[in-house]
């Protein structure tokens, strides 16, 4: 079956490396050279990822990787940090260099900044809040307003485990240097336990001090430790807009802390980079993360089109990319929709595999299906029929899946 032509925009394109620096002992920074007739294809929003996808042991592996580079920049630049047993990560720090060419499809994703416009008597004041390579995009973003906001302050709450491995760290130490009155630089480091609350006792001191989403005691030395690091930046009572990217027992606590102390949801974004690793981590979050991006929504979610009636038996799907068609019948009531088409295609798009990041976005143009996690559709988006097919299960006998109608 043919449907309407390939969309670029979800397409995968192959992209040089220009370049490939070590960032830590385990970290590494890829600059790709985007040729000229697909640049408007790789604009982005500070905050956007890039998904990139290589063959690794004779399969195609895809992952997400946050922009780190400045908006406006020549070129395009991500960081990936090797995770223990990581398929990609390991991949990538170990054996990538300069003018290897990787698949990379356009940015794509919903955690940006949102620029604010000075006004006479008031200067905008953004607020990041990092954990280990949750940096990348917030190091976009800290890049974009100090060069394109003349007035504009950062202030950057960055966690790691030790200064060693913090990803940026010089180039962090050299935007401070550069800009005093406009970045704020506020490292925590962890490898002790018991610091591993400070951050957040610094977030909420910052914001006068409700804390009472912290299960925890500090001692004095933390106090007057925050208390140092603290009288130096501004009022974040009133700063524009906070982003959260790290691990996510880390970012529930920051997001909880900041609705405790009135801080609006809609001045909270948040990225997660990977699926809650914790029942504890999970919980924490669960009251406050409602609603907010990034945050899990209550399952099962997005019923789409007609038909609802649940299908355990086979049911015949057609998954329509690139203007191609692919039909099978779905015959596992636990597998996701997405599973089952890369058997038939696998040049499907997907990355994260956990409803984060949006990738796998598609439409259902025929029949019902339903979403165990939704953590990147917006209600409407759902509305008209978008599924994450990495999360979606079919509910009518027939489905027919779109990924060209995005
Ligand atoms: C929107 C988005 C943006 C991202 N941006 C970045 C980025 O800028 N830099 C970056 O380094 N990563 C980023 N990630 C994470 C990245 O996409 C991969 O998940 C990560 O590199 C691990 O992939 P892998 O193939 O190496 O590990 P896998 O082979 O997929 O996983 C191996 C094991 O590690 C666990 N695991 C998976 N991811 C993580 C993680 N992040 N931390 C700890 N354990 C993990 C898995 O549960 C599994 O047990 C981002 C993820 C998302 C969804
Ligand atoms: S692959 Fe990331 S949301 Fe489905």
């Amino acid at each position: 079956m043919m449907t309407k032509a390939s969309n670029p925009e979800t397409q995968f394109h192959t992209l040089k490396l220009a370049n490939v620096n070590p960032l830590t002992d385990d970290s590494i920074m890829l600059t790709f050279d985007v040729p000229e007739h697909l640049k408007p294809h790789y604009q982005f929003v500070p905050g956007q990822y890039l998904t990139l996808r290589a063959r690794i042991d004779g399969k195609l592996v895809s992952r997400c990787y946050s922009i780190c580079s400045p908006q406006g920049e020549e070129h395009l630049s991500v960081a990936i940090r090797k995770i223990s047993d990581g398929q990609f990560s390991g991949y990538a720090v170990e054996n990538l260099a300069a003018n290897d060419e990787l698949e990379v499809m356009p940015p794509m994703g919903r955690f940006q900044l949102v620029p604010h416009a000075p006004k006479a008597d008031y200067a905008p004041c953004y607020v990041g809040v990092a954990g280990g390579s949750g940096i990348t995009p917030i190091m976009s973003m800290i890049n974009t307003v100090l060069k394109n906001e003349q007035d504009s302050k950062f202030v950057l709450f960055y966690a790691n485990r030790s200064p060693d491995t913090m990803m940026f760290r010089d180039k962090l130490e050299a935007l401070k240097a550069e800009y005093p009155e406009r970045f704020f630089l506020l490292p925590f480091f962890s490898e002790d336990p018991s610091q591993q609350l400070t951050i957040h006792f610094a977030i909420a001191d910052s914001l006068d001090g409700m804390i009472h989403s912290i299960d925890g005691t500090r001692s004095a030395k933390q106090t007057t430790e925050i208390r140092t690091l603290l009288s130096d930046i501004p009022d974040l009572t009133e700063a524009s807009h906070w982003y959260l990217c790290g691990p996510q027992g880390m970012t529930d606590m920051v997001q909880n802390i900041l609705l405790d102390n009135d801080v609006d949801e809609s001045r909270i974004q948040r990225e997660l980079f990977t699926a809650a690793v914790s029942e504890s981590s999970a919980a924490a979050g669960s009251s406050a993360a409602a609603g907010l991006k990034g945050a899990s929504k209550s399952k099962p979610e997005g019923t789409t089109a007609s038909a609802t009636s649940s299908s355990a038996g086979a049911t015949q799907i057609s998954v329509i990319h690139n203007g191609q068609s692919v039909d099978f019948d779905w015959d596992d009531s636990n597998e996701v929709i997405l599973n089952q088409a890369l058997k038939q295609n696998e040049d499907l798009p997907h990355a994260c595999q956990f409803g984060a990041c949006g990738t796998c976005k598609a439409k259902v143009i025929e029949g019902s299906a339903v979403m165990n996690e939704n953590m990147s559709l917006e209600a409407d988006e759902v509305e008209q029929g978008y599924i994450l097919t990495c999360q979606a299960v079919p509910t009518s006998e027939r489905v027919v899946i779109s990924y060209d109608d995005i």
